[in-house]
């Protein structure tokens, strides 16, 4: 099974994928963690991407691309992946494309998740994330048994850098401008479904999966 999240920052894409990764051991591939892990030690792609990610633009293609072939070439991901964080724009998506028909395989299902704007602000100001195993909740929307904890491995939990007000707002216009188009691209293919991100994580799990019905 080969899954598309699309939605905007805060949609809870990574919230859903880690999820549906456990129950269907299928692997969920963010190129954001990709990105931050690259960051983090401080690699030559890492490097080129710091000041974009910081900005709240998008890393360039050539960076994107490269990290994203070689973790999708990986053994685990032989029979299918979530993808979280690609494709953000129509050339990412026909670099997909490209990448996938090569070794035979195609794009099943692309889940978009819709949330209203206020919520997205409320959802990324109050995330946190586990330094250690990468683990997301929210200050009050999800909290962790300890405050600044993580529940699985008890890692310290930290605020994303791009959280702050100013990289919000960038990355949703990023994402309005450049991402949003995706959706005629998905819909023109019957690949596209939409699905109401608002309520608890619990209710949106149950809209995935009705959306994902019979059809791993
Ligand atoms: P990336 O890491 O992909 O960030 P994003 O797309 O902005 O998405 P987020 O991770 O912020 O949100 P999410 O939808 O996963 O929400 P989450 O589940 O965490 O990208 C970061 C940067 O990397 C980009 O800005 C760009 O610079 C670069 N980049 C990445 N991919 C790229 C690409 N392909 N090309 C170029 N550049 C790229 O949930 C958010 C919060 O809400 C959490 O606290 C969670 O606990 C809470 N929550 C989730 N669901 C619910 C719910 N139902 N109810 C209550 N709370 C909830």
């Amino acid at each position: 099974m080969h899954v598309v999240l699309l939605g905007p920052p805060g949609a809870g894409k990574g919230t859903q994928a880690k999820l549906i990764e456990r129950e269907w051991h299928v692997p969920h591939i963010s190129t954001g963690d990709l990105l931050r892990a690259a960051v983090a030690e401080r690699t030559a792609l890492g490097m080129k991407a710091k000041a974009f990610m910081d900005r709240g633009e998008l890393v360039p293609d050539d960076v994107v691309v490269r990290l994203l072939e070689g973790r999708i070439q990986a053994i685990d991901c032989r029979t299918g992946f979530l993808l979280d964080g690609f494709p953000r724009t129509v050339p990412q998506a026909d670099v997909l494309d490209a990448m996938l028909s090569s070794q035979r395989r195609h794009i099943d299902h692309v889940i978009s998740l819709e949330v209203d704007r206020e919520e997205l602000v409320r959802r990324l100001s109050g995330r946190r994330m586990c330094s250690a195993c990468g683990n997301i909740c929210h200050i009050t929307l999800d909290p962790p048994a300890a405050p600044g904890v993580c529940d699985h491995c008890g890692g310290r939990l930290v605020q994303r850098a791009d959280d702050n007000e100013d990289t919000v707002r960038a990355r949703l216009r990023v994402y309005e401008e450049a991402t949003a188009p995706l959706h005629d691209y998905y819909r023109a293919r019957g690949l596209l479904r939409c699905v109401d991100g608002s309520g608890t994580v619990e209710q949106v799990l149950a809209r995935v999966h009705l959306a994902l019905d019979g059809r791993r």
